[in-house]
């Protein structure tokens, strides 16, 4: 059996009991946010898709939605990047290389990439956004002749708070790839722009019907952007949002996830524009 099919059917048979994971890299990006490297016992693939996320346990505490931050073409290990907000996470933080954690998932419904493909993709990330859209720009990456011009939008409050500084340097200097970051408060040391990310939107060069925009961030973040690219014309099936809402059992049971009667766990965390704006009230009436 391949990978994921052992996976699938691991998940199906026991879908609360999660796999041992070792950590086998970890060191902060940030003061807040620290980059987890992990193995799965077996050394079997987690084969998810982008924009998937897993539920991390500490064996005996508790457990929390951790997107996944590396391609499913990153074969042997998955990557994970946690911001120290509580409990959990300050836990979490604590653990290095060679401890175990629990792993249960992927779950979700990640980016739609089969509709991408052939497409332009606008990628807008703000502040811990990156994170599971690090996932879909390695993948595009690693594939990149299947996709036509990617465009990378990068906010966050300061340049400190920048997640991926290295590799984000990398993307620059890609031809295939344009890069545009942008704080809300410089250091003498940034040379790039300042100022809202909903400000680098006017300018970009896109050809709407064959642009693919995807939108990761907070949520006042992405209803301001989904305002600016509904003025570029991008068509709503085309608007690509990721949800992050409280969650608890990751499988449909406990209903902690729910928006007007959508599972975001099962349904989402990923929706285009479109299935938004039939969530009356929550995203919807804010957005636009
Ligand atoms: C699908 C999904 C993917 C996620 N991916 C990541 C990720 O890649 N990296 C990461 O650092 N975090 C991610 N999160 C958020 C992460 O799950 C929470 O930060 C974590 O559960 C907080 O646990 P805690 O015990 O440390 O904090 P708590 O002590 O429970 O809370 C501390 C603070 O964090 C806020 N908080 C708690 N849970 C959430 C939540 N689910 N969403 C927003 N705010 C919350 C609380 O309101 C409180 O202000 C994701 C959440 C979801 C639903
Ligand atoms: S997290 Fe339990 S139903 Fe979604």
């Amino acid at each position: 059996m391949i990978d994921r099919e052992i996976l699938l059917a691991k998940i199906k048979t026991t879908p609360y009991k999660p796999m041992k994971g070792k950590i086998i890299e970890a060191r902060m990006l940030t003061e807040k946010e620290k980059f987890f490297r992990i193995e799965l016992e077996g050394k079997i693939n987690l084969s998810h898709e982008p924009g998937q996320f897993v539920m991390v346990s500490i064996f005996g505490f508790t457990e929390a939605p951790i997107s996944i931050c590396s391609s499913p073409t990153d074969k042997g290990f998955f990557d994970l990047t946690v911001r120290n907000v509580g409990v959990f996470t300050d836990k979490l933080h604590k653990l290095g290389r060679g401890d175990i954690v629990g792993i249960r998932g992927p779950f979700g419904i990640g980016f739609p990439i089969d509709n991408m493909f052939g497409y332009d993709i606008l990628i807008v990330a703000g502040g811990l956004g990156i994170v599971p859209l690090r996932s879909l720009i390695r993948y595009i990456m690693h594939h990149k002749n299947d996709f036509g011009h990617v465009q990378i939008l990068i906010g966050c409050k300061t340049p400190q708070e920048l997640l991926f500084k290295e590799e984000t340097k990398e993307w620059m200097r890609r031809s295939e790839i344009r890069m545009n970051c942008t704080v809300d408060r410089a250091d003498p040391d940034w040379h790039g722009n300042i100022g809202l990310i909903t400000t680098l939107i006017p300018g970009v060069d896109i050809i709407p019907a064959r642009t693919y925009a995807v939108v990761v961030g907070p949520p006042i973040m992405y209803r301001f952007v989904i305002v600016e690219l509904l003025k570029k014309n991008i068509p709503d099936h085309q608007i690509i949002v990721s949800l992050e809402r409280r969650m608890r059992c990751g499988l449909g049971k406990c209903g902690h996830c729910q928006v007007e009667g959508v599972y975001v766990c099962q349904s989402g965390p990923v929706f285009n524009y479109s299935q938004l704006r039939s969530f009356k009230g929550e995203c919807h009436e804010k957005a636009v």
